[in-house]
């Protein structure tokens, strides 16, 4: 969905302690994937718990396009009949992926090794994001890219007639790029290998296995070496996707800085490449106990239930980094009601999301009255304790909806209210954002303050 939807004004103010049941919906990775690999299975694939977000709802259009039948039948419950790994057709038109990065870099690795060309584009957010860390190793396969200058959106991909097994070391912590190596390698013949010097999350490995994928994962001193055997015929499966702790994330946030608060957020995934935020917030003194785990959808997942805490800042160890990666906005708002400094190093993969989350999140605090300090790889938020953000400002979100709910929830525990310009973009991972927080007591408006 690139057209713009007019901008949506939030403010958020503080009010009495949140308490209650906070159920996120599906996890969005997992999501996408889902999707994905069922257009790539021969057969029925059926999915519950399906995230309804834009982004995931982009990835199933984009699978139509690609010759797959998806079809939704309730909320949540959606059903895709596959084609089979090298049975993608080629798109009578172009492929809008909206505000998703992982919607787009999958997509291409999944079409990148079949003998068909399409084009990409997305949001001016998307646009400006670079693809050249997927299409430098998806031309080793032997597909060609034709984009705008510095590898931007829209562009176009003519995927490999005879393409040729890969083994790449991925440059960057991204697990975008590890798993569109991995699409691509499923229609090359022979073994590809990907090798990630620093884990990130592994949905995409326990899936293709979970899909009948022959692939096996090993540390080895160089890092974790995954080796996908390719040309497989992938069996549909029975997909139930788990609630996404990058989602849970903002009510678990909100009630440890909204004063009183003790809320329960059910089935929040423990899975140790997405868990960071948890640890850390564990560290800065969050009252966060774990209870009933269990395994849901293939991951291993516990109850949250969270109180208000007097948190203190820490230094994050750099290596949590790809653990958290999309938690560092929420974060930093944290931040800024824990006593102390939290350091955050290591995150400048930050500077190429949804927006430049280091410079979105350093300007929106300063103009709420924290003090930051910020270099190409770090953020720094002096912390002003809790209820000590004065706030009464706005904060510009940048087609970014994680920095939209990040203020948001900042917006619950400061002296005056937060607004955001454009809240629109909470849509593309959490639609049910603005319900979920009325329901435990939050008051989050629409409109300015
Ligand atoms: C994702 C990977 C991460 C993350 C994104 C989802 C995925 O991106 O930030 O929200 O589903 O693979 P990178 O691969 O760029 O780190």
């Amino acid at each position: 969905m690139s057209g713009h939807a007019d901008p949506i004004p939030m403010t958020a103010r503080a009010a009495a302690p949140l308490a209650g049941v906070a159920e996120v919906p599906g996890d969005k990775s997992i999501s996408h994937r889902a999707l994905i690999l069922g257009a790539l299975s021969v057969g029925r694939t059926r999915i519950s718990g399906l995230l309804e977000g834009q982004d995931v709802l982009d990835t199933a259009k984009a699978m139509r396009a690609f010759g797959a039948e998806v079809t939704r039948h309730s909320p949540g419950s959606w059903e895709v009949h596959g084609v089979g790994v090298g049975g993608f057709a080629e798109p009578a038109d172009v492929i809008d992926c909206g505000n998703s990065g992982t919607g787009v870099r999958l997509i291409m690795g999944a079409m990148a090794t079949s003998p068909i060309t399409a084009t990409f584009t997305g949001d001016a957010s998307l646009r400006k994001r670079p693809m050249g860390r997927v299409t430098d190793p998806l031309a080793l396969f032997g597909a060609r890219a034709y984009g705008r200058a510095g590898g931007r959106l829209p562009m176009t991909i003519v995927g490999a007639a005879d393409p040729l097994p890969v083994r790449y070391t991925v440059p960057v912590p991204s697990a975008q790029v590890k798993s569109a190596v991995l699409l691509a390698g499923l229609n090359a013949p022979g073994e590809t290998v990907v090798i990630e010097r620093e884990p990130t999350r592994d949905h995409s490995e326990r899936m293709l296995a979970g899909f009948g994928a022959r692939l096996t994962v090993a540390d080895a001193p160089e890092g974790r070496i995954i080796t996908l055997t390719g040309q497989p015929e992938l069996r549909p499966q029975d997909v139930a996707v788990p609630r996404d702790p990058s989602s849970a994330a903002f009510p678990v946030c909100a009630a440890l800085i909204v004063p009183g608060s003790d809320i329960l957020v059910p089935g929040v995934s423990q899975n140790p490449t997405r868990n960071g935020l948890f640890t850390t917030l564990l560290e800065m003194g969050a009252d966060i106990t774990f209870e009933n785990p269990r395994t849901e959808g293939g991951e291993p997942v516990a109850d949250l239930r969270v109180r208000f805490s007097a948190l203190t800042g820490i230094e994050v160890p750099p290596e949590r980094a790809a653990s958290q990666i999309d938690e560092y906005p929420i974060l930093a708002a944290v931040a800024a009601c824990a006593e102390g400094v939290t350091v955050m190093r290591g995150v400048k993969e930050l500077r190429v999301k949804e927006s430049d989350r280091i410079d979105a999140m350093a300007r929106g605090l300063e103009v709420c009255g924290v003090r930051v300090e910020e270099d190409e790889d770090t953020l720094i938020v002096h912390g002003m304790g809790a209820g000590g953000v004065p706030g009464g400002a706005t904060c510009t979100t940048h087609l970014d909806h994680r920095i939209a709910m990040s203020f948001l929830v900042l917006g619950l525990a400061s002296r005056r209210p937060i607004t955001v310009d454009d809240g629109a973009p909470i849509a593309t991972s959490f639609p049910v954002f603005e319900g979920l927080m009325a329901g435990l007591g939050a008051r989050i408006e629409r409109g300015a303050a």
